[in-house]
């Protein structure tokens, strides 16, 4: 079983997505043993507690600096034996010891097709501000290992979903969650969880 600990900053559907799959058996070789909020208001951690599943709120403003939040996550991450990250909708920038601490152990999900729309300063509702802006008619989402680069790393899964002529953020947002990221997420976990994952360099294989 694969130990997982879930990063989350607010309503934590993404993190809803993955307790139903594991729920529903589609993920059988995996468990969420801690989730770890930015945010101590977080809808997620709610979500979390009816589970029975352990819930904290680690936030990088009550440390005085980087590297003593960065040691109390891996301090809390390490007691629960945890061997993959799941960043589901974390707001905060995890530095370099951090990404290299668990190179290839970290994934997120992005709420568009990378390379577009993301890096530093895209997140949330802006992803799906700045895609209407541009006027494409395709965005989607993204899952990926996580590395210093913001929203670089190696690419696992991607999922395309129309965008429509009257669409807004808010309900361009709720259709990318419902086509794309809570499928592809749970999908990406599972076959991590099941050894079918392989990065090399900068891309990934999926084995059959
Ligand atoms: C999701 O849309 C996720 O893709 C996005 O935040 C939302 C969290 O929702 N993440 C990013 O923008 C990361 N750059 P949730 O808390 O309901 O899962």
């Amino acid at each position: 079983m694969l130990k997982v600990g879930v990063l989350v900053s607010g309503g934590g559907t993404n993190l809803q997505a993955i307790l139903d799959n594991i729920e529903s058996g589609y993920i059988n070789n995996a468990k969420i043993v801690t989730v770890i909020s930015s945010n101590p208001e977080a809808y997620a951690l709610k979500r979390a507690e009816k589970y029975g599943i352990n819930a904290v709120c680690i936030k990088k403003k009550d440390f005085s600096d980087e590297e003593s939040f960065l040691n109390a996550m891996e301090k809390h991450l390490d007691s629960f034996g945890v061997e993959l990250i799941v960043l589901a909708g974390f707001m905060t920038v995890l530095g370099k010891s951090f990404t290299e601490k668990y190179k290839n152990k970290i994934i997120n999900i992005h709420p568009a097709l990378i390379p577009s729309f993301c890096g530093d300063g895209f997140y949330g509702l802006k992803v799906h501000e700045e895609a209407l802006k541009k006027g494409v008619k395709v965005t989607g989402a993204t899952v990926h290992f996580v590395n210093e680069e913001t929203d670089g790393g190696p690419i696992i899964l991607q999922k395309a979903v129309e965008v429509q002529d009257d669409d807004t953020p808010e309900i361009l947002q709720k259709r990318v969650m419902e086509q794309a990221e809570w499928k592809i997420f749970p999908e990406a976990v599972k076959l991590i969880s099941e050894g079918k994952i392989v990065v090399e360099g900068n891309k990934v294989r999926r084995l059959l």
